[in-house]
């Protein structure tokens, strides 16, 4: 690994950073709150349009206290994207609820509305239990088909959580996503489209909701002189040094949003004849967190070539109903994803890149490809 070695999707600072954090040791608020967490939190409301929001230390733990206001236990059992990272759905494990894997469809790469709308009229023709909640991921910053999924999941009444950890500044029908459903989460760990080093955020329109993850995020304390608990909590929330860094980076979210999608328009134009890239839903504007592509060479031959290169890329997300440690969870389908899986690569997309870096990569997976 060399010093100019081409990441994934680095961080990738606005340049008031530093002057943000030096206000916070002006102040000492150091920890464990203080202004920047509210101003982060602010900030994040107005660009999503969300009415609440709860800044934490990362988008795993904003799933852990969704499920946990939602009263998720080992009686109840959720479903989830398969084509998907382990921190939207471990949590659920933590709770020691069961898990469901909802196959993905051609047309988004996300969840199967017509997967999840067959198997829940399946269950209720048949008398089964529905599942108490339904996360639904939007891939790599690309929205799933949502208004169909919230539509389901409000006929049926299931709670609808939306991990919208690697799609902060896409749109859906003009509305942020993770503001359909019940709750959203938002996750700023190294590589995402804004970082803090490490947190995250959990959204919703439900005060009472936002009101009991606060809770529970700072170890269930009861309105006491003090301290006094009836119940378990964690501690979750984020510090208001790593607020300062958040509140700097979302000044700058339209611009890193216009540059994912320009990377992506140079892959495109480079690569289309021979790749297959991921869909955006008519009527949405995803992000484009990573551009991601399907190639009939095997993944490992253009990550390779990439890495000969000092360039890191990846394969697609492995499906959660292929993971060993999910051995015992079931799955709705299944094919899709593992077809994504087999064929997609995840190419560099950090918003420094030059429009030369992004041809040269092109260039190289050209000559693997051709
Ligand atoms: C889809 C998805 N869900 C959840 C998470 C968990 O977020 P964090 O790493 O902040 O815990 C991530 C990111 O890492 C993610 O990509």
């Amino acid at each position: 690994m060399t010093v100019n070695r081409i990441f994934l999707s680095p961080p990738h600072m606005s340049g008031r950073e530093l002057e943000y954090i030096k206000k916070v040791f002006e102040s000492n608020y150091i920890a464990p709150l203080g202004e920047y967490v509210n101003k982060f939190e602010e900030s994040v409301k107005k660009y999503t349009g969300a009415k609440y929001a709860l800044a934490l230390s990362s988008g795993t733990a904003a799933m852990h206290l969704a499920l946990k206001v939602l009263q998720i236990s080992d009686e109840d059992e959720v479903f989830a994207s398969s084509l998907n990272f382990i921190g939207s759905v471990a949590p659920v494990k933590y709770e020691r609820a069961a898990l469901t894997f909802v196959d993905s469809d051609y047309k988004s790469w996300n969840m199967d509305p017509d997967l999840l709308r067959r198997e829940f009229v399946k269950r209720v023709a048949s008398s089964q239990k529905l599942p108490k909640a339904v996360i639904l991921t939007h891939l790599y910053g690309q929205c799933a088909e949502i208004d169909t999924i919230k539509e389901i999941c409000d006929y049926y009444n299931v709670y609808l959580i939306e991990d919208a950890a690697e799609s902060l500044g896409a749109f859906y029908k003009g509305r942020h996503s993770g503001t359909f459903g019940d709750f959203g989460i938002l996750s700023f760990n190294g590589n995402k489209i804004l970082t803090t080093s490490g947190g995250g955020m959990l959204i919703s329109n439900n005060k009472a909701f936002i009101d009991k993850a606060r809770y529970y995020s700072t170890q269930a304390k009861e309105d006491k002189p003090y301290y006094e608990h009836t119940e378990l909590g964690y501690n979750y929330r984020m510090s208001n040094v790593l607020a300062a860094i958040g509140v700097a980076q979302m000044e700058v979210l339209e611009e890193r949003v216009r540059k994912k999608r320009e990377i992506f328009d140079i892959y495109r134009e480079e690569l289309n004849e021979s790749a297959e890239f991921m869909p955006e839903l008519p009527n949405s504007r995803g992000n484009r967190w990573l551009t991601t592509t399907l190639f009939d060479t095997a993944p490992e031959k253009i990550i390779k070539a990439l890495e000969i290169e000092d360039i890191e890329a990846r394969p697609l997300w492995k499906p959660m109903h292929m993971q060993p440690v999910f051995k015992n969870s079931k799955a709705l389908g299944g094919e899709i994803s593992e077809k994504l899986f087999e064929k997609g690569v995840c190419l560099p997309s950090g918003t420094a890149l030059e429009c030369e870096d992004v041809l040269k990569i092109a260039k190289i997976v050209k000559k693997v490809i051709d």
